[in-house]
Formats: structure tokens, C-alpha cells, sequence
């Protein structure tokens, strides 16, 4: 009886799958007091059965009514049911007709979230965009065993976030040490941050020491080889001088000698590479017969090698490339010198005078034609430590449920320019490693974090591995539409909310998280040096004086 008498406020017209439409006569009743009432607020809608649905408003509209008098029509997406005190997604299961609309108290939105995810998986590096009180962790574990996607235009606050995200991976601890045991590489093609992460191992083209000797052998000939020109007395050349100059310097078992290819992460000399083209691009061979007369009279006759003056392309380019300092990171003698063991120690902050959690790869000064290939060998030496090192585990134990206790993630800025969707062969280094990783990373403890401003442009089969995403403001329809393709369609209208997104606030969707939510990443404690240049007020001060010099010493250094 109590029911009948009970003014009702608010009423469930119509629903659907994917929509709920409430009619409400007061807002002002409607509300909780003191909190706003507004597109994004949570409801919470009863039916006879104890269950709750809860669901996202997303429109409001003002109809008037015979009487003339105003109502307001409100259109919510259903999120999911709490159900015996425990969420499920999903609003379909709710028994029809419902029995009471409301809006969902903060208590209640908190529970949600809280309740979803174990306390010691939780990660936590967000609060709800329209309440900063209710703080939105994900499950840790789903988040970092699977790839994350950060997508949204430029200054809508993608180093941040990402800066964010890995500032707090290595603050937590279970327990009381000094240092924890997150292993995270990040590429940074723009200088950005050093400042970000200030205790980092700290790579850049000064201190970066790449062995040639361990690209395979597609990075190789990408490399040293004019591919284009599809040159097989190059190719062979190059091949053979490789092999056989490994085997030169192999020190290991004998029989082992005859198993060394043109992949095998062995050492050998570029410059006896060099040496042998040159040779043979100047070779003469003795006929076996002699001048009968004439100045060489008695002199054994030759005629040119198979290979006289055919490489002649060849050798010029690897003398180029041996001669150019630039790519001394690669090449020169530090290159030779450096042990397998040294290359990997630096990659993944295990260097003999520091431990580090963060290993920053400052990219900026690697010149643009050994990008891919430079990212490509880091890359590939992760994923391949991650594959051995899992087989060790299991040949030690055969019993090994965690295939990797020391997993790795890889943080990829500007991940179009490693990934991108184009065949062109400048970019097929580094997108087959990754997509490798992408494909294959998770089971060897090596995950990807990508950050990318045109994810259109970015390999379709890295983005369909993500499984975590954070759409931050997006503005480019094209890259709008690709992004909602490859967000769930259960998300309704909260995609179309990405073009007006605030600095910082981001959609969260994925399975780490659960319900897809709009958030506002927390502040990062060091900020990367992408920070908006503050024009107007540069611009007013007084004239600056502009130390060329100094500048042309670091341009030439
Ligand atoms: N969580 C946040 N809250 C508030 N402001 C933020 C947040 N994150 C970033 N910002 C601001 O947004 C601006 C741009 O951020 P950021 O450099 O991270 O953008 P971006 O997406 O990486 O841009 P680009 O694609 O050009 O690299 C910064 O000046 C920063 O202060
Ligand atoms: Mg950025």
C-alpha cells in the first residue's frame, strides 16, 4: 500500500538492451542532495527481485505534457546488475516492469568499482571524471599481462598518462625494500622523459651501444644492403663473408661450428666483410696458361673473377656506413666489443653499478634511417629474452605455472612510427618484431604499452591485441571511427564523448577494468618535458638573446 501512496518522482518508460528512458517530474526531487545531477551520473533502477541495474545517463530532454506542464526525459545506458551484492555486466537480465528509479549514491558507485577487484591486484591511477571522490582502480595483473593502447590527440595528456602509469608501477611494494621488480623500456623519440622518470637508466645516442653482430639476418640486409636493387651477388657476398667470419671467431665447442648461420647472434667484423667484397670486386684469376710473347712474356694469364667490378655499389655503401659516426652506437668499436650479456644487462636496467626499474631510450639523435632497425634488435632481444627465459624455467621445473617472474613491459611513443599500417620496407624491421610481441608477448612475460596520437596509421593487428585502452581525447574523425570499431558496441554513447574530453580525462575501457569508464588520470609526480609552451607569455618578455654556438656545439657533438 505504502507503494501506491508514494509520490512518484521518477518513472522507467521504456526499456531496452541498450537504453533506458525515465520520465522525471522534479529534478530538483530527483537528485541527491548536494550532488549534481548530470550526463555521466550513475542510476540506480530496483525491479520486484532485489536486483539493481545500475546505468550512465546520457542525454536529458524537456517534454511538456498535456497539461503543459514540463517533465523531463532522461535516456541512460545500461552498465551492468548488483544481484545478491555482487556486479555483473550486462543490464538484459533485469525483470520487467522495474519498481524504482534513483540516482546511485557515491557509497554505492565506490562499491561497484571496489568490490570488482582483489586489494592486492588492485592499480589505481584514476578517479571517476564526475566525482573525483570515487577513486577507479584496475586489476593490475589484466592490465599489465595484456597490451594497453593509450590513443588521443596531441596535448590531450598521453605522456602524462603514460608517465603517470609507470611512476606509480614502480612506487608499489609488498613489502619494505628498496627497489621493486617492475621492469618497464621506454622508447622515447622525442627527449621527453628523462625528467618523468629521474632514477632511470638513461640511454640515449652518447652512452647507446647496439652490436651489429646481433641483427638477423633481415635487419642486416635492410641495413647494409641496397634492397631496392635486389642485388644477389651482394646478397651472397654479404652472406657468405658473415658466416665464414663467425666461424673465424667462434670459440665454443668444434662441433657446434658447423651450426652457425646467418641469424646466429654471433660476432663477426663488418670491416672483413668489407675487406672480402672489396676482394672479390677485384679479383683476377690465373688461367693456367702463359703469354708466349710480348712484355709479359712467361706471365701466367688471368681473366677478371665472376664478381669483378659487380660489387662496386656495394662496397661504397658499407665503407659509407663504417666511415659515418653517427652510427658509431652501431658500428664502432664499442659494438665489437660488447658481450651479449652487456647488451641485455643495459636494456633491462640490470647494469653492473645500478639497478633500475625504468630504462629510458632516448631515440632522438638515432639517425632516421636505422630507427626501425635500432628499435627492431631492442625489441626483439626483450621478447627473445622473455621466450629463453621461460624455457629455462620450465626445463628446470617442469611444473612451472609462472612462465616469467621477471616480466617486462615495453612503452612505444608515437607508436605509428614503429608499427605503422604501411608495407613500406623502412618501417618492416621494427613492425614485425612488435607485432611478434604483440602476437606472442603475453605468454613470455613482455607486454606492450602504445601511445599513439594517429592510431589509424598504426598496424591493424597491434591494435586488435589490445586489450586495454585509454581513449583520451580525439579529435580526427578518422581516427574517431577507427577507435570505436575497435572499442566494444556495448558502450553506447560514451564513445561519442571522446572529441570533448578535458585535458587529462580519458576513457577507460578494457579488461582490467569493470565497467568502462570516463576518468580523470591522476597528475604525474615528475612531469615529462612535453609541457605546453607558454607562448603568450614568452612572447611578452623581453627580447632573449639566442646562443648559436651553443647550440651548433650540441647539433654537432
Ligand atoms: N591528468 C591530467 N590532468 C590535467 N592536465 C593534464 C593531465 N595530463 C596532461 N595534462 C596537461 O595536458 C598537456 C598535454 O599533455 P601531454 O603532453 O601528456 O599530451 P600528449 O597527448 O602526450 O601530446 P602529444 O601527442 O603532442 O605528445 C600538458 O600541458 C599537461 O599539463
Ligand atoms: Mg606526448
Amino acid at each position: 500500500m505504502a507503494q501506491e501512496t508514494e509520490k512518484i518522482n521518477a518513472e522507467v518508460i521504456a526499456v531496452y538492451p541498450d537504453k533506458i528512458k525515465i520520465v522525471v517530474d522534479s529534478l530538483e526531487d530527483f537528485r541527491i542532495a548536494g550532488e549534481a545531477l548530470q550526463v555521466g551520473s550513475y542510476l540506480k533502477i530496483s525491479d520486484n527481485e532485489n536486483a539493481i541495474l545500475m546505468a550512465i545517463i546520457e542525454n536529458f530532454s524537456i517534454i511538456v505534457n498535456e497539461a503543459g506542464k514540463r517533465d523531463y526525459a532522461i535516456e541512460a545506458l545500461p552498465l551492468g546488475m548488483i544481484r545478491g551484492g555482487k556486479f555483473i555486466r550486462g543490464g538484459d537480465s533485469l525483470a520487467i516492469p522495474p519498481k524504482k528509479v534513483e540516482p546511485a549514491t557515491e557509497e554505492e558507485i565506490k562499491k561497484i568499482y571496489d568490490q570488482y577487484i582483489d586489494p592486492k591486484e588492485k592499480f589505481t591511477f584514476a578517479s571517476l571524471s564526475s566525482n573525483p571522490n570515487i577513486r577507479i582502480s584496475v586489476n593490475g595483473n589484466k592490465f599489465f599481462n595484456k597490451h594497453v593502447a593509450i590513443v588521443g590527440s596531441t596535448g590531450s595528456g598521453k605522456s602524462h598518462t603514460l608517465s603517470t602509469i609507470i611512476q606509480k608501477a614502480i612506487a608499489e611494494k609488498n613489502g619494505s625494500f628498496s627497489i621493486n621488480n617492475s621492469h618497464i623500456i621506454v622508447f622515447d623519440i622525442h627527449s621527453e622523459y628523462k625528467s618523468a622518470f629521474p632514477t632511470a637508466n638513461f640511454i640515449d645516442i652518447k652512452n647507446l651501444v647496439l652490436p651489429y653482430w646481433l641483427l638477423n639476418s633481415e635487419e642486416l640486409e635492410e641495413f647494409f644492403l641496397d634492397t631496392e636493387a635486389n642485388d644477389h651477388n651482394q646478397k651472397f657476398i654479404f652472406k657468405e663473408a658473415i658466416v665464414a667470419d663467425r666461424k673465424k671467431h667462434f670459440k665454443g665447442v668444434e662441433t657446434n661450428k658447423n651450426k652457425i648461420h646467418y641469424d646466429s647472434p654471433l660476432y663477426f667484423d663488418i670491416n672483413y666483410v668489407l675487406e672480402y667484397a672489396k676482394e672479390k670486386n677485384t679479383e683476377v684469376i690465373g688461367t693456367g696458361e702463359e703469354y708466349v710473347s710480348g712484355a709479359k712474356k712467361g706471365q701466367e694469364k688471368t681473366t677478371q673473377g665472376s664478381l669483378y667490378g659487380k660489387l662496386t655499389n656495394f662496397v661504397n655503401r658499407l665503407e659509407n656506413k663504417i666511415n659515418d659516426n653517427r652510427l658509431d652506437f652501431l658500428l664502432g668499436q664499442k659494438s665489437k666489443d660488447i658481450t651479449f650479456e652487456e647488451t641485455l644487462n643495459q636494456l633491462v636496467g640490470y647494469q653492473t653499478d645500478k639497478q633500475s626499474n625504468v630504462t629510458v631510450i632516448d631515440l632522438s639523435g638515432v639517425p632516421f634511417e636505422v630507427l626501425s632497425i635500432t628499435v627492431s634488435l631492442i625489441s626483439r632481444m626483450v621478447f627473445e629474452y622473455g621466450y629463453f627465459y621461460k624455457r629455462l624455467r620450465n626445463a628446470k621445473d617442469p611444473n612451472e605455472k609462472i612462465n616469467n617472474d621477471i616480466p617486462i613491459l615495453l612503452v612505444y611513443e608515437e607508436a605509428h612510427k614503429y608499427v605503422p599500417n604501411s608495407d613500406l620496407v623502412k618501417y618492416r624491421s621494427s613492425k614485425k618484431s612488435i607485432e611478434r610481441i604483440a602476437k606472442e608477448g603475453r605468454k613470455y612475460g613482455v607486454t606492450l604499452l602504445l601511445a599513439s596520437q594517429r592510431p589509424s596509421e598504426i598496424s591493424e593487428t597491434i591494435f586488435s591485441q589490445c586489450n586495454n585502452f585509454i581513449a583520451m581525447r580525439l579529435t580526427n574523425p578518422v581516427d574517431q571511427g577507427y577507435v570505436k570499431k575497435l572499442l566494444p558496441d556495448t558502450l553506447g554513447t560514451l564513445v561519442d564523448k571522446m572529441p570533448s574530453l578535458k585535458q587529462g580525462e580519458a576513457l577507460l575501457v578494457g579488461e582490467s577494468i569493470i565497467l568502462p569508464s570516463i576518468v580523470q588520470i591522476d597528475r604525474c609526480a615528475n612531469e615529462p618535458s612535453s609541457n605546453d609552451i607558454p607562448y603568450w607569455e614568452l612572447w611578452k618578455e623581453e627580447w632573449k638573446n639566442m646562443n648559436i654556438e651553443e647550440i651548433k656545439n650540441e647539433w654537432y657533438s
